[in-house]
């Protein structure tokens, strides 16, 4: 099934999201149909609060990037219970926006590396570097299951020009080709 997105300004993006534990009903059914959301909202990341589940779960898929980079043509992948313990000093700005603020873009700092403890959707544990694409998706991704969206990213003087958008979205006020709620 595909999941109609949350918007800013639900408290469910504002909550820490709870660990998984293995005997978590139908993971696989629930990443699959992430994954119908995801591709139907033309994304590149979605995270489990992100359909008003505060679970840490979020799905990054890399592909749309796989003719510039054909390392990551196949980089569709699922993140249960993920810990970044190291994040590189060396930063980049990347020109971000999320399902759940349509219409918004802005740039945002980020770690250029980082490295991650997580479990797969079979309940591996893998501990893994990203660099690059990916490990901006999963840092942004990441910041979902903390409760943040990256316009909290901003300087306070970029945050406050973009106050009446901000508003609009928690007031139902915003336009997107897929469904929200
Ligand atoms: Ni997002």
């Amino acid at each position: 099934m595909i999941y109609p997105i949350v918007v800013y300004g639900a408290q469910v993006l504002r909550e820490k999201a709870q660990p998984i534990a293995p005997d978590y009903p139908e993971v696989k059914k629930l990443i699959e149909d992430m994954f119908l959301t995801l591709d139907e909202a033309e994304g590149v990341g979605l995270a489990a609060p992100q359909i008003g589940k505060s679970i840490r779960l979020f799905i990054v898929d890399c592909t749309p990037w796989g003719e510039e980079h054909p390392e990551l043509a196949d980089f569709r992948r699922a993140f249960i219970n993920p810990e970044i313990y190291e994040m590189s000093e060396e930063t980049k700005l990347y020109e971000e926006g999320c399902l759940s603020l349509p219409g918004l873009h802005e740039s945002v700092r980020r770690s250029l590396a980082i490295r991650m403890r997580y479990l797969d959707e079979d309940f591996q544990p893998h501990d893994e570097e990203f660099v690059g694409l990916p490990a901006w998706v999963i840092q942004h991704e990441y910041d979902h299951l903390e409760g943040t969206v990256f316009t909290d990213r901003l300087s306070p003087l970029r945050r406050n020009l973009i106050k009446s958008k901000l508003l609009n979205l928690a007031k139902g006020r915003y336009r997107c080709t897929y469904k929200t709620k």
